[in-house]
């Protein structure tokens, strides 16, 4: 048993708490590789904000979770050694299935992580989230529940509908489950293609897809239900249109890409939304750079030449979430 608390982590509870209270949301960026965790704490520290580093089910497959583990407590050294003799990390599992793999992490140094139990029947969701609570919180680690469900797939769950979150369960919910924070639907999901074009209108100027708007009336009854609960956004990537165009341009295939407008993800940081799920735009940022580097260098293949300027254009995409969408910096 490994307690976050020795590795320097922190859980999300007052992190939280201060976020609603002061209008802004926390970022919440997956990482699987070295240069994306490298991105994150380097953009942290330079904004001097707080941050969440998530890992799903899939990264632990890919990177190893012991080895992903260690990344995350290298976090913490290398930010202090940026210069933040403070830094606010918190370790999170990004949509953990099972009891068992919560169980995982939280011993092995997780300080959050999330049970999404969103494609369950209601009862067996909160009986689950309730299981992992329990344990969890006698570790002090915070739990993260999903009622509703988003479309497309979350991990090894598909959906072909989104299923609004209910805001007359919420208070049930929380409630019985005990969770800390609570993740919603109302309009946001996975992946580049968030929606389809026959749901989204199209910019006459650009032909450029314009995305229907985020269901702002159940989340605004959802905060009457709960005042002060921190509520959750997944599927918040904007899939910045430039990204897309220079993937394109060098050889990929995106058509049609589509994410949420930042403009609206700005207005859900305001509320008691106060952690933004962003991996897409990770992705993104990431092979953009690489193809466009790997078109105009040919003859370049030591790996450290292209990952170079994908790490820093990951980079200038933490630091814009951060200061123009999220407003988490400078709270440190
Ligand atoms: O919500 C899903 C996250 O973007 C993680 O995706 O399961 O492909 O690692 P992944
Ligand atoms: P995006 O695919 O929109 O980046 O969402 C990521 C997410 O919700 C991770 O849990
Ligand atoms: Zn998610």
């Amino acid at each position: 048993m490994t307690s976050y608390k020795d590795l320097g982590l922190v859980n999300t509870r007052e992190m939280f708490a201060k976020a609603v209270k002061g209008g802004y949301a926390i970022p919440a960026f997956n990482f699987n590789t070295m240069e994306q965790m490298q991105a994150i704490v380097q953009a942290a520290v330079e904004t001097k904000s707080p941050v969440i580093m998530q890992v799903s089910k899939g990264a632990r497959k890919y990177a190893n979770a012991t080895i992903l583990r260690y990344m995350a407590q290298g976090a913490v050294e290398y930010a202090k050694e940026l210069g933040c003799p403070n830094p606010q990390i918190v370790l999170h599992l990004d949509h953990g299935d099972s009891f068992e793999l919560c169980k995982d992490c939280i011993d092995m140094g997780f300080s959050s992580v999330m049970i999404d139990g969103s494609s369950l029947p209601y009862e067996e969701n909160i009986a689950l989230t309730k299981k992992v609570v329990d344990y969890a919180h006698k570790y002090d680690v915070t739990v993260e529940a999903e009622l509703g469900v988003l479309a497309g797939v979350e991990d090894e769950v598909a959906s072909e509908v989104s299923h609004y979150t209910k805001p007359e369960e919420v208070i049930d919910f929380a409630k019985r489950s005990g969770c800390d924070s609570l993740a919603i639907s109302i309009g946001t999901s996975h992946g580049a293609y968030k929606f389809k074009p026959e749901q989204c209108t199209r910019d006459p100027k650009t032909g450029k897809l314009v995305p229907p708007p985020l269901a702002f009336d159940v989340l605004h009854a959802i905060e009457k239900k709960l005042p002060g609960f921190p509520i959750v956004l997944h599927g918040s990537s904007s899939v910045p249109q430039d990204e897309v165009d220079t993937i394109n341009k060098f050889g990929g295939k995106l058509p049609d890409a589509v994410g949420i407008p930042e403009e609206q993800l700005r207005e859900a940081s305001k509320s008691a939304v106060c952690k933004i799920n962003i991996d897409s735009d990770s992705r993104l940022a990431m092979t953009a750079a690489i193809r466009k580097y790997l078109a105009e260098n040919p003859a370049h293949f030591d790996p450290r030449q292209y990952l170079t300027p994908a790490r820093e254009n990951m980079k200038k995409m933490y630091i814009h979430k951060i200061v123009n969408v999220l407003g988490s910096n400078d709270k440190l």
